[in-house]
């Protein structure tokens, strides 16, 4: 079964034709970082506009440069929510267009499961209980899932996602956004044991996070290093930050994962790219009898592989949405890991 994804939630474009739910035969994405960059964020307004200029032309190159015929596509699949309304909108009504137009089954797929899915669509499967962290720009959560059915959302941010946290960080510590990368690059060469900057919330007992303390944190310290006139040690601010963040999502994944002792533990988001959190998580679990599974670099981010792999999950068992279907922005979980 061939599947369209389309992703449009934040500020990437994606169009992606996965067969059968892992065989990738496109996955473009085109990325609105250069728009959004002066502004230090993303300006929701024109992430709008753009992937209304984007998405045409990113699903002609999709059937081209895959030589498949728009005929061969046997499902639309595209992210409902949660995101930026005025973004998930115009995938939305794409996606119906074309459902609408050639009589097609319609999945609208909730962006964070898809985060979850990544990892599937380059081989494995998920056995439960199942425990999830999504880690992205606009999330951070932890996710128990009992069955294929039946999930919940165990943990969550109190303020900041991660992601935010990283962005905002970069900038102040004057780094270009998106700002997560760029503090991966600048820690490479920095002490983060420098300075001891709050770990937000880990000793709280419970599986929520808070990442404003840490980012405030930073803030002080940059202020009080140049009021001392002192030259700005970004490398070791960065790998410190970076140190506080990543030390926080492994103390509570691990501690989720010592008391549900799930099957399988999955992690997904932008942030999973960070090889820090990587590196340590997989040393942290090293011991569990959890298999861990992480999506490669590329299907961390947003894209639209991993909408359409979720969306056969739903459509191979005869499941798929009304046209009537609308965007979300605030779409909630819902009852499973694929619902
Ligand atoms: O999942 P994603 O692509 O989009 C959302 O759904 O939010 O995540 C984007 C976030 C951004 O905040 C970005 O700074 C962060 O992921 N990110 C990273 C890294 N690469 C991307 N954070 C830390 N280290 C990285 N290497
Ligand atoms: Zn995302």
């Amino acid at each position: 079964m061939l599947v369209l994804g389309i992703e449009t939630s934040c500020d990437e474009t994606s169009v992606a034709l996965v067969k059968d739910g892992t065989r990738i035969l496109a996955n473009l994405v085109s990325s609105q970082v250069e728009i959004h960059r002066p502004f230090g964020g993303v300006v929701p307004e024109m992430a709008g506009r753009a992937h209304l200029e984007t998405l045409p032309p990113l699903f002609a190159r999709a059937l081209n440069e895959s030589g498949i015929e728009a005929g061969k596509i046997d499902g639309v699949a595209f992210t409902r929510g949660p995101g930026l309304i005025g973004a998930l909108l115009v995938g939305t009504a794409f996606a119906k267009g074309l459902a609408y137009a050639r009589e097609l089954p319609l999945v609208g797929v909730n962006h964070l499961q898809a985060h979850l899915y990544a990892p599937l669509l380059t081989g494995g499967e998920f056995f439960y209980p199942l425990i999830g962290m999504i880690v992205s720009g606009g999330h951070t959560l932890l996710v128990h899932a009992r069955s294929e059915r039946e999930a919940e959302i165990i943990g969550s941010t109190r303020d900041d996602a991660a992601g935010e946290a990283f962005d905002k960080a970069a900038s102040l510590l004057g780094l270009d956004y998106p700002g997560g990368p760029e503090i991966e690059k600048a820690a490479r060469d920095g002490d983060p044991r420098r300075y001891d900057l709050p770990r937000g919330m880990i000793h709280s007992g419970d599986y929520d996070f808070s990442f404003s303390g840490v980012k405030t944190a930073l803030r002080y310290l940059i202020e009080r290093i140049r009021s001392e006139e002192a030259p700005l040690p970004v490398s070791d601010l960065a790998a410190s930050f970076q140190a506080a963040v990543v030390d926080v999502l492994v103390k509570k994944l691990a501690a989720a994962a010592g008391e549900t002792r799930p099957e399988t533990i999955v992690v997904g988001g932008g942030v999973v790219r960070n090889r820090l959190l990587v590196s340590r998580l997989r040393e942290a679990l090293s011991s569990s009898q959890s298999h861990l599974l992480i999506a490669a670099p590329k299907l961390c981010s947003d894209n639209a592989a991993m909408v359409a792999g979720l969306a056969f999950r739903r459509l191979r068992r005869g499941d798929s949405d009304p046209i009537w279907v609308d965007a979300d922005p605030g779409l909630p979980w819902g009852r499973g890991i694929f619902y």
